[in-house]
């Protein structure tokens, strides 16, 4: 190559890498502003209560703060609002074992609290975190009806099985050697309440007696 065409394959190289960067820049700055929700005062005074009993100091959000508790960022998506509130009012009312104390929050501040969690959720963070390690384990294995029902309605949200899911509810492991009896555990699907005194478990009544009786006799094979 002659001096003269290395000189400007530098020159016409460099200005075209300066314009894709310069292209790319403007394309990713008029999408920042669609990328959250907007913030309404609610969220703003959620916000507020977040910082005021540091709850970054255990969760982690958006993939900042101390890893001692569950990520927040997707929470709301996954648990019920009026299950959530009742946990972060008093933790221990709905896991008697739980490690998060009782901080004192009120009706109103985790009234507060969710509006900002759910408007976290809504945050476009490109797929992140990735999806539970559970959804992927299973997926790539042939599972049962009732498994796939499991999956379908994220029952792993709350519940862990061999150490895979969340921990809001009791372990599944061993479900089908606590309770033998299918018949139980639909009525319990259905309506958690009338079978274990003021469980905090949302109910599912809203599934197919078909969904319900696979579940069922998933839940008894755990043993
Ligand atoms: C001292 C540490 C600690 C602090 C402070 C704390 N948490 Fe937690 N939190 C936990 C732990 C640990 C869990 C995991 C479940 C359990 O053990 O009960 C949890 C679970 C949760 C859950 C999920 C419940 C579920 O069903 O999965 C929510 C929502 C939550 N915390 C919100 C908050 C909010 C909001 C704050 C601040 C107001 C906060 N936490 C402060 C430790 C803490
Ligand atoms: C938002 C959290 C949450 C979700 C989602 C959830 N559960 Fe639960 N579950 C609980 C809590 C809290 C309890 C303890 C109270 C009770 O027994 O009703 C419980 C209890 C249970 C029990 C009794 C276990 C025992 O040891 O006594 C079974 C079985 C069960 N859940 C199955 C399911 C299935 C199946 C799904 C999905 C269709 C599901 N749960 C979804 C919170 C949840």
């Amino acid at each position: 190559m002659s001096t003269n065409a290395a000189k400007n394959l530098f020159i016409y190289g460099s200005l075209l890498c300066f314009i894709v960067l310069v292209v790319l820049t403007i394309d990713t700055m008029g999408k920042l502003d669609q990328r959250a929700p907007e913030i309404t005062e609610k969220v703003d005074a959620g916000k507020k209560v977040w910082h005021k009993y540091d709850c970054i100091g255990c969760h982690t959000i958006l993939g900042n703060g101390s890893y001692f508790a569950p990520d927040m960022t997707k929470t709301t998506e996954r648990k019920p609002k009026t299950y959530l509130i009742k946990f972060l009012i008093d933790p221990r009312s709905i896991k008697p074992d739980s490690a998060m104390p009782k901080l004192g929050i009120t009706e109103k501040e985790a009234d507060d609290l969710i509006e900002f969690l759910v408007w976290i959720s809504k945050v476009d963070t490109n797929g992140w975190p990735p999806k539970p390690i559970l959804a992927v384990a299973a997926t790539s294995r042939a599972a049962s009806p009732g498994q796939m029902i499991f999956q379908k309605y994220d029952c792993s949200a709350c519940h862990q099985i061999q150490g895979l899911g969340g921990a809001a509810g009791p372990e599944l492991t061993h479900a089908g050697s606590k309770q033998p009896d299918a018949e139980w555990h639909v009525r319990h699907l259905k309506d958690p309440a009338s079978t274990v005194k003021n469980s905090a478990m949302p109910d599912f009544a809203h599934l197919s007696n078909e969904e319900l009786n696979a579940l069922a006799e998933y839940l008894v094979t755990l043993k």
